[in-house]
């Protein structure tokens, strides 16, 4: 298998990029901070497909990008240990029919002197805007220098950080970004546990324990469509949770799936959004609940 290409500068980027387009060739990006998984190399794969439907491979290019974000993470939160794997990350990336790993490093990200930000607002509010108060500032500036930077036609970004996916999409809308932003089902193990760069703090212990995370969700969307009351389902959660040795509940919410408004009864197509802590590490998952009409629980 050839190597993977990397460039680690804008300019470098740039120049690629303007060579393709000048083939006549769209472009596709995944945003990724590394320590790359099953489910990021099925990012690349569905990037490669929506860039260019219907279209042979050929004309479609797939950037990933890897970078840790240091604005994204608050000085307590796991920057420093966040995995990091850069040749294991390009070889999965060349297997994965990647065309160009992008792997900026701080400064080049950030130069000396950078000197704005953008707050998040709507989508941002609640659940992980409220545990990692600087994530979605942070996720929306780097994403909106990616989206300058590589230009893409569209981006493609994992449902397991649903909240994320509906902030990208905000702030995408708002700044009237000409990047089309595309979901893409979680990928998950065969218990049903998420695949998630964090899941390598997990213990063999925590490890076997951390499925139920996923389990409680499902058992919690059949008691919905069953019409069992909100407030009842979401306490289930919690008390399943501490069961099993989550230490720590961040959130188990009930939200609008597109806007994230806190839903208190079913009826509009909904997601049922959860982090919770296993021992060190701070797991997110999130399922579908599907719409109702007429629906009345409380
Ligand atoms: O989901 C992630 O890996 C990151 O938040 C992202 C979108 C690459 C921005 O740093």
């Amino acid at each position: 298998m050839e190597p993977l290409p990397i460039v680690r500068t804008v300019a470098d980027l740039r120049s690629r990029v303007a060579r393709w387009r000048q083939a006549g060739e769209s472009v596709a990006l995944v945003p990724t901070m590394g320590a790359l998984h099953a489910g990021h190399l099925e990012l690349v794969r569905h990037a490669r497909r929506l860039a260019s439907p219907g279209a042979s491979p050929g004309t479609c290019r797939v950037v990933a990008s890897v970078f840790v974000n240091p604005t994204q993470f608050a000085p307590h939160e796991d920057f420093d240990r966040y995995p990091r794997d850069e040749a294991g990350d390009a070889a999965k990336l060349a297997s994965a029919g990647c065309d160009l790993m992008y792997l900026p490093d701080a400064v080049e990200m950030y130069p000396p002197g950078f000197a704005t930000s953008i707050v998040m607002a709507g989508p941002a509010g609640g659940m992980c805007g409220v545990a990692r108060p600087l994530m979605f500032n942070g996720v929306a500036l780097v994403v909106t220098k990616l989206f300058g930077q590589v230009q893409p036609d569209v981006a493609v970004f994992g449902e397991k950080d649903y909240q994320q996916l509906q902030v990208v999409r905000r702030f995408t809308r708002d700044l009237d970004l000409p990047v089309r932003v595309e979901g893409m089902p979680t990928v998950r193990e065969a218990d049903g546990l998420a695949l998630s760069s964090r899941n390598a703090y997990l213990t063999p212990a925590e490890r076997h324990r951390a499925p139920e995370l996923y389990r409680a969700l499902q058992t919690a969307v059949a008691a919905l469509e069953r019409g069992s009351p909100v407030a009842t389902v979401l306490a289930d959660v919690r008390a399943r949770l501490a069961a099993a040795g989550f230490e720590r509940v961040d959130y188990v919410e009930l939200r609008d799936a597109s806007t994230l408004e806190p839903l208190e009864r079913t009826g509009p197509p909904a997601r049922l959004l959860v982090a919770a802590w296993m021992g060190r590490t701070r797991l997110i998952d999130n399922v579908a609940v599907p719409g109702f009409d007429g629906r009345d629980s409380v």
